[in-house]
């Protein structure tokens, strides 16, 4: 019971009491500094982000990293200093390095996973100096706690454990390490607010049935986990079932909205049975420089995502153009 009502508390203080939607920076501030970085998470920080995101993947030596890829070579220097060290499938992988090692690398723009000497985003940061580092979780969240206390700010985080059963396949368990490392934080009064989310729902079952954290959970979902969720067979049960362990969604900007044959834009089923269902709706990801087919600029896309869908918040790598916006549109409602 005491775990509910903390859990009812702090999803107020997440929703912001529900007033608009929360911005939450995807990567840090990856349209202005190479993602996951900290210099990105202050600028983030800086540009007036609700939450920021760190994905999290394991090093050899089992360390909690601010990675999105469980590879390492399209955001790091991986490859020129550790050539001997690619597995078979061409990959050099968080997994089979340890944090030293790790922290002997450079962290750059995203390089195009099809070509890598390309960058993925052409007009983002550029650097060829060695500025960045790959940070742990615990850097992450003492920059996050630090700043909040420095600003007496309420700045949250919003974790993505990445790839549960890839690191259960080599032999550990991440959601354990992850969940001892929330309870750390949280008895040391450290944990600013939290949403933890996952793209597998057994990950994020064992979290709300094992470790009963007073932290709400989000449910993300795209094309790969669409039928393991039951989504294919019924929309409406297996979005109950989500709901008996999450608060709300994670889709992809497609999932949220889509152009039907008549050029209208419309709420997908998806996103319309979550909010019958109550459950939040965080979509992702809002970027400038690559838009979905239905929105015509970037200004286009928030306002459909908050006249059209009524999110609850958004993931986006543009914090300042999308907080600007958003309160544009939301206090023209
Ligand atoms: O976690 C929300 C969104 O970030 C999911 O996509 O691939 O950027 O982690 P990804
Ligand atoms: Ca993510």
């Amino acid at each position: 019971m005491t775990n509910f009502i903390l859990l009812l508390i702090s999803l107020l203080f997440c929703q912001n009491l529900h007033s608009k939607p929360v911005i939450i920076a995807h990567r840090g501030a990856s349209s202005y500094l190479p993602e996951h970085t900290l210099p990105g998470v202050s600028l983030a920080y800086g540009l007036g982000a609700d939450f920021i995101e760190a994905d999290l993947v394991l090093t050899k030596d089992g360390q909690l990293v601010v990675l999105h890829d469980i590879f390492l070579e399209y955001t790091s220097n991986v490859a020129s200093l550790f050539p001997a060290r690619k597995r078979s499938d061409g990959h050099w992988y968080a997994i089979d390095f340890t944090l030293n090692e790790i922290k002997e690398m450079h962290v750059y723009e995203r390089k195009n996973s099809q070509n890598i000497n390309e960058q993925k985003y052409k007009q983002r940061f550029s650097n060829i100096g060695k500025i960045f580092k790959v940070p742990t979780f615990d850097e992450f969240i003492m920059l996050v706690d630090g700043l909040n206390k420095t600003l007496k700010k309420n700045v949250g985080i919003y974790p993505e454990i990445k790839r549960p059963k890839f690191h259960e396949f080599e032999g550990y368990d991440i959601t354990d390490l992850f969940m001892k490392k929330i309870f750390e934080y949280q008895n040391k009064k450290m944990l600013p607010q939290t949403f933890i989310q996952c793209f597998e729902p057994e990950t994020l079952k064992k979290i709300y049935y094992e470790y009963r954290p007073s932290i709400p959970l989000i449910q993300l979902i795209d094309e790969n986990n669409w039928q393991t969720l039951g989504l294919d067979k019924n929309m409406v049960k297996a979005l109950q079932e989500i709901k008996s362990y999450s608060v709300g969604i994670g889709p992809s900007l497609n999932n949220t909205l889509f152009k039907d044959h008549d050029q209208m834009i419309k709420k997908t089923l998806l996103a319309q049975f979550a909010q019958s269902e109550k459950l939040l709706l965080h979509p992702w990801t809002a970027r400038k420089d690559d838009l979905p087919t239905w929105a015509v600029s970037f200004d286009d896309l928030i306002e459909k995502l908050v006249k059209n869908s009524q999110i609850d918040g958004i993931f986006t790598d543009f914090t300042d153009l999308t907080k600007s916006l958003i309160e544009a549109y939301t206090s023209s409602k």
